[in-house]
C-alpha cells in the first residue's frame, strides 16, 4: 500500500521521525522504497546531481515530469513528490497547470514548492483542487541568485519571518513543509509551533524528518559537499573501482568468461559458415 500524505502526518502524531530522501530514476527509487523511506522527493536538485547543472534554475517541467515518472515506476510503497521547478508556479493558474502535469502525467501524489507567505495563495489553491502540496522555505535554492547560498533566519527579523511563513504555508493547507538550512534553534521552534510536520535539511535534529540528496547521502557527488550532509558510503570511489576493474578484465582478456556466453551446435555453425563461403 502506498504511503499516504496521512500516514506522514500520522507518524508525525505519534512522535516518529520521518526520513526522506530524493530520487531522480527507476532503480534508484527501487532501493529507496525496498528500504523503507515513506516518502521519495524528486527534487529539482536533479539539475546539479544528475544533469550537472550549476543551480536548480535551469531544470524544466518536462525534465521533472520524465525522472517522475521513473520514480514512479520504482517505487510502490513511497510517497512520490515531485518538485516544481523554476518559474512554474508564477501565479496560482500557471501552478495548477504544472501541479495537474506532475500528478496526471508524472504519477507523483504531491508537489512541492518554494516559498512563505507570498506563494501561500498558490498553495491554498492547489490543496482546494486536491493537489497535496509540500511548502519549502529558508533556504530556497530556486532564489540562490537572489538571496545567495547561506543560512537562513540568524537574525531576529529573519527568524520571525520565518516563523510567519510556515505559519502561512500551514494554514494554506500544505501537508508538510521542508526548513532548509535554518539554524537549530529555529527550525526546533518553528516545529513546535505548527501541527504539520517539518523536514529539515541542515536545519538540526528538531524537525519532524530529514530530508537528503541521494548523491550527498551515497558519496556519489563530489562537485560540492554539503555541511549538513552525512556520507553513509563511497558510492563514487566503489564504482570508480569496479569500473577500473572491468577496464582491466576486458582488456586482459578475463571477462567475459564462458558463464556469460551462450554456445551454439558446431554443426549449425559450419553449415553457416559453409554456406557463406560458397557464395
Ligand atoms: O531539490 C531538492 O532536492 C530539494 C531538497 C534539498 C529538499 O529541494
Amino acid at each position: 500500500m502506498r504511503t499516504t500524505i496521512r500516514d506522514i502526518q500520522q507518524m508525525r502524531a505519534r512522535g516518529e521521525r520521518i526520513p526522506m530522501v530524493t530520487a531522480y530514476d527507476y532503480t534508484s527509487a527501487q532501493i529507496a522504497d525496498r528500504a523503507g523511506i515513506p516518502m521519495i522527493l524528486v527534487g529539482d536538485s536533479l539539475g546539479m546531481v544528475v544533469l550537472g547543472h550549476e543551480s536548480t534554475v535551469s531544470v524544466t517541467l518536462d525534465e521533472m515530469i520524465h525522472h517522475t515518472r521513473a520514480v514512479v515506476r520504482g517505487a510502490r510503497n513511497a510517497l512520490i513528490i515531485g518538485d516544481l521547478p523554476f518559474l512554474t508556479y508564477a501565479s496560482p493558474e500557471q501552478a495548477v497547470i504544472s501541479a495537474g502535469r506532475m500528478l496526471q502525467e508524472a504519477g507523483a501524489q504531491a508537489v512541492k514548492l518554494e516559498g512563505g507567505v507570498h506563494i501561500a495563495p498558490t498553495i491554498a489553491r492547489l490543496v482546494h483542487l486536491g493537489i497535496p502540496v509540500m511548502g519549502h522555505i529558508g533556504f530556497t535554492p530556486q532564489a540562490v541568485n537572489q538571496i545567495g547560498l547561506r543560512v537562513q533566519g540568524r537574525r531576529a527579523n529573519e527568524a520571525r519571518q520565518l516563523l510567519e511563513d510556515a505559519l502561512a504555508v500551514q494554514e494554506a493547507g500544505a501537508f508538510a513543509i521542508v526548513l532548509e538550512l535554518v539554524p537549530a534553534e529555529l527550525a526546533q521552534a518553528i516545529t513546535e509551533r505548527l501541527h504539520i510536520p517539518t523536514i529539515g535539511i541542515g536545519a538540526g535534529a528538531g524537525c519532524s524528518g530529514q530530508v537528503q540528496v541521494w548523491h550527498d547521502l551515497l558519496g556519489l557527488y563530489s562537485d560540492f559537499v554539503p555541511r549538513h550532509a552525512r556520507r553513509y558510503t563511497d558510492l563514487a570511489t566503489m564504482i570508480g573501482e569496479a569500473l577500473t576493474q572491468y577496464a582491466q578484465d576486458v582488456r586482459t582478456g578475463t571477462f567475459p568468461g564462458p558463464e556469460h556466453s551462450s554456445r551454439m551446435d558446431p554443426t549449425e555453425l559450419a553449415a553457416a559458415l559453409g554456406n557463406l563461403d560458397e557464395s
